[in-house]
């Protein structure tokens, strides 16, 4: 297999990718509060919306915010909804047809996910590691360098 190959498999894969993806969180945390529900109520109220051709659901990793699962993106929106429950689930779907939802929605602009997002660009050498370190020691460090230091 050569490199020519690759890329057309490559290519392949990514035009057969839909449009829109909704990441449902399957790792311990979310699964514990019934994930596995959510996401397969998520295929069925796609399919019952009619929109299999465009939507794909997809069971993800850990999205970092475990104590408000189970989570559920939706991209290329960006959307994060949180706490959502398998009932929760059409009016979810509902939302991609431009419907209004009531659903907990996080805040990606949050410290937190800024936080994850360096980490993220850090690894893959987007930007410099150097960057991420605090210019003074977290709080707790500095409270025990002071109290040996007395
Ligand atoms: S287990 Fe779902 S966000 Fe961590």
């Amino acid at each position: 297999m050569v490199i020519d190959d690759l890329n057309a498999i490559a290519e392949k894969e990514r035009a057969a990718r839909k449009k829109i993806v909704i990441r449902c969180c399957m790792a311990a945390g979310c699964m514990s509060s019934n994930s596995e529900g959510v996401k397969k109520n998520l295929e069925q109220a796609v399919k019952d919306a009619g929109l299999s051709d465009e939507v794909e659901v997809r069971g993800v990793g850990c999205m970092k915010l475990c104590c408000e699962g189970p989570l559920v993106g939706v991209d290329p929106e960006g959307a994060l909804y949180e706490k959502i429950t398998p009932e929760d689930v059409v009016d979810l779907v509902n939302t991609i047809k431009g419907g209004k939802t009531k659903l907990k929605r996080g805040d990606l602009n949050h410290p937190f996910f800024k936080k994850q997002l360096s980490i993220v660009l850090a690894n893959s050498g987007q930007i410099d590691p150097n960057a991420l370190r605090p210019t003074s020691p977290p709080t707790a460090i500095r409270h025990c360098t002071m109290s040996f230091a007395k």
